[in-house]
């Protein structure tokens, strides 16, 4: 059994279908189910008895410390977070709230539990922390990419809050002796993408007529990763990585964001053209630059090849390709997120889910 916090997200919905899967080992799925969180990215495990999911906050140290008494993990995956920096921009207090505070009662109620496990239990636990390649800032165009040494300079509300957490979960380790390994990952992108982010924004605007708002002069440089190179990343640092280590996670795939939205209209004309033959390109709008927006991310992830022996499955083409084919097949995933329906079902399945319980 392993606990996963944030399982009904982006990355963490993909984890736990992954993990399932590839393997038999039940998951306990902690989510408060913020707007981010849609119980319909784990339609599929409906019925599916070694999913069982919670809903529920990280910083409730009294539901977590229970849930850990009665699952008896032997490891934490805490995906659990405020991830959209624009929204930290505009309101930071529920980044602090979760990412700091939240992770910092998860960290303690873990902490906890493990203390109490007999010899052979304790010795066996992890905690893994998700983390960001943010934290260490940004780079100019020169710089080599991001090492595990380099330091640590966010930037966004969003990127301090989750340096705070590294910290935090660092010093759970060196002080306490939690057995802890951090991964820092870079952009990812893939099915289940809430469409805040650039690319699921993107492909929904473009479908729906709307204009594709490019910040600033659209030559800020992220580094993309597939979601499931992501998660098998994490499956790998948790079966082998060195207690008290990070490894940095990406795909060297730098593009400037510019790059991405001409691909995802070529894709586009290509999958599904405009039924007046321009290109999807049309819609591109320059827009307001995002207030201290890094310049460039790019992830050095030569200690986790090396170390850990992990290669991304995916290059940049054949992952786009299949997330802008995902997002053409699943209409109604992006309908319900638009429109805020899933939420009624999410209220609707919670509620059915604590009767029968
Ligand atoms: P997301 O916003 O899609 O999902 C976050 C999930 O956490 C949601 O299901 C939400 O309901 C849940 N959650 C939020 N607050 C909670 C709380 N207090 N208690 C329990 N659950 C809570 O985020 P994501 O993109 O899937 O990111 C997951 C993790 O990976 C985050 O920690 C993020 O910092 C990290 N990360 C993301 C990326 C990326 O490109 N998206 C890259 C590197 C690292
Ligand atoms: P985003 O997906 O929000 O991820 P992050 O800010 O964590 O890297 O944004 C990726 C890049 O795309 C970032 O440089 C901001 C830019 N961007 C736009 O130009 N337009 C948009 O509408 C969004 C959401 C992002």
């Amino acid at each position: 059994m392993i606990l996963v916090s944030g399982g009904a997200g982006f990355i963490g919905a993909n984890f736990v279908l992954d993990w399932l899967a590839t393997c038999d080992e039940p998951v306990v799925n902690l989510d408060k189910l913020t707007y981010a969180g849609n119980l319909h990215n784990l339609e599929s495990l409906q019925g599916d008895a070694r999913h069982i999911f919670v809903q529920g906050d990280i910083g409730d140290s009294a539901l977590v410390q229970r849930l850990l008494a009665e699952h008896r993990p032997r490891a934490i995956v805490n995906f659990a977070a405020e991830s959209h920096v624009d929204r930290s921009i505009h309101g930071p207090e529920d980044f602090i709230q979760t990412n700091v505070v939240g992770t910092f009662r998860l960290l303690e109620a873990a902490r906890h539990y493990w203390q109490a496990l007999p010899a052979a239990e304790k010795e066996a636990f992890r905690f893994l922390h998700v983390s960001t390649d943010e934290v260490y800032g940004t780079l100019s165009a020169e710089a080599p990419a991001f090492t595990e040494a380099h330091c640590y300079e966010p930037n966004s509300p969003y990127s301090a809050s989750k340096a705070a957490s590294d910290h935090l979960v660092r010093a759970w380790h060196h002080t306490y002796g939690l057995p802890v390994l951090t991964t820092n990952c870079s952009n990812n992108y893939g099915p289940y993408h809430f469409p805040e982010k650039l690319i699921p924004l993107m492909i929904v605007n473009a479908l729906a007529g709307k204009n594709l708002p490019v910040y600033g002069d659209g030559m800020q440089i992220r580094d993309w990763l597939y979601v499931k190179d992501h998660c098998s990343a994490i499956r790998r640092v948790l079966q082998a990585g060195q207690l008290g280590e990070t490894y940095n996670v990406g795909g060297w795939n730098e593009k400037p964001n510019i790059d991405i939205v001409n691909t995802v209209c070529a894709l586009l004309d290509e999958l599904r053209p405009r039924s007046d033959g321009q290109s999807y390109r049309a819609q591109i709008t320059y827009v307001q630059d995002r207030p201290g927006h890094d310049r460039r991310y790019a992830i050095d992830a030569r200690k986790i090849e090396r170390e850990l022996g992990w290669k991304p499955a995916e290059t940049f083409d054949s992952g786009i390709r299949k997330t802008v084919q995902w997002y053409l097949d699943h209409p109604e995933w992006v309908g319900q997120v638009q429109s805020g329906a899933y939420r009624e079902w999410v209220q609707k399945q919670y509620q059915a889910a604590e009767a029968t319980a």
